[in-house]
């Protein structure tokens, strides 16, 4: 049970000073009856706003197709961000919707994003080894055996105390390169091929774990359930 007020504000409708004129108005329904003290306890599945359920109570859990030209900071200083996106009123959820992990500006593909801060530590912690693939494109073809160097667990990268763990590289024609990384150092994905002579050129994330993203175009985003990491949690911790 949550306030009434802290949870329309916290959902984002407005607020916690503009409940009250919601209530006012008679826009929130708690029990079928117009709800008048914005203090009140209430459960979520008990109240409407202008007659419809709350807007995901229990939280969010987006699969975004990022475009390249936005970043995932949410300081507008950076430039316009992939927050931009969704509609205001997840925009303005405490806790803030953000990403799970982030793509470089220059990057597209597949981004997660939700409010469960707990979802973007688990996932984001060095101990669970999310296996997450990259497309790019390099503006020549790599040196010798760069599959076994990045296989081999012992490229140190400049200003890293530790090496890359080992990543998978498979070359699908002279410059066009898939790499499976399961952990996520800044600008790893760029800065390993630099470590070797090699400028990416563009920057595509295919795979987050098990998920894809299908045909979702840049700039949509699809729903996951908010379970939808409980089971590959074992999976993951298997391979730990
Ligand atoms: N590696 C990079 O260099 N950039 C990204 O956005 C993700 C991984």
């Amino acid at each position: 049970m949550r306030r009434l007020d802290q949870l329309l504000a916290n959902l984002g409708y407005c607020s916690r000073r503009e409940v009250r004129d919601w209530l006012k108005a008679g826009r929130v329904t708690v029990h079928g009856q117009i709800a008048k003290d914005a203090g009140q306890k209430v459960a979520d599945s008990d109240v409407l706003v202008d007659g419809n359920p709350l807007d995901h109570p229990a939280g969010l859990l987006l699969l975004l197709h990022k475009p390249i030209g936005l970043v995932c900071s949410h300081d507008e200083r950076e430039g316009p961000n992939v927050y931009s996106l969704l509609p205001a009123r997840w925009r303005a959820r405490n806790p803030l919707v953000t990403s799970i992990g982030r793509l470089d500006k220059d990057t597209s593909g597949l981004l997660l994003l939700t409010d469960q801060s707990e979802l973007v530590h688990r996932l984001t912690s060095p101990k669970h080894k999310v296996p997450k693939t990259y497309r790019a494109t390099l503006d020549r073809e790599p040196p010798g055996d760069l599959a076994g160097l990045f296989a081999s667990g012992t490229l140190l990268l400049d200003g890293e105390n530790a090496p890359c763990a080992p990543a998978l590289l498979r070359m699908f024609a002279p410059r066009e390169a898939e790499l499976t990384l399961t952990e996520g150092k800044y600008h790893q994905v760029r800065r390993m091929f630099a470590s070797q002579g090699c400028t990416v050129l563009t920057l595509h994330r295919a795979r987050f774990g098990e998920l894809e993203l299908g045909d979702l175009a840049p700039g949509q985003w699809r729903e996951l359930p908010l379970t939808t990491f409980a089971e590959s949690e074992n999976q993951v911790s298997r391979n730990t």
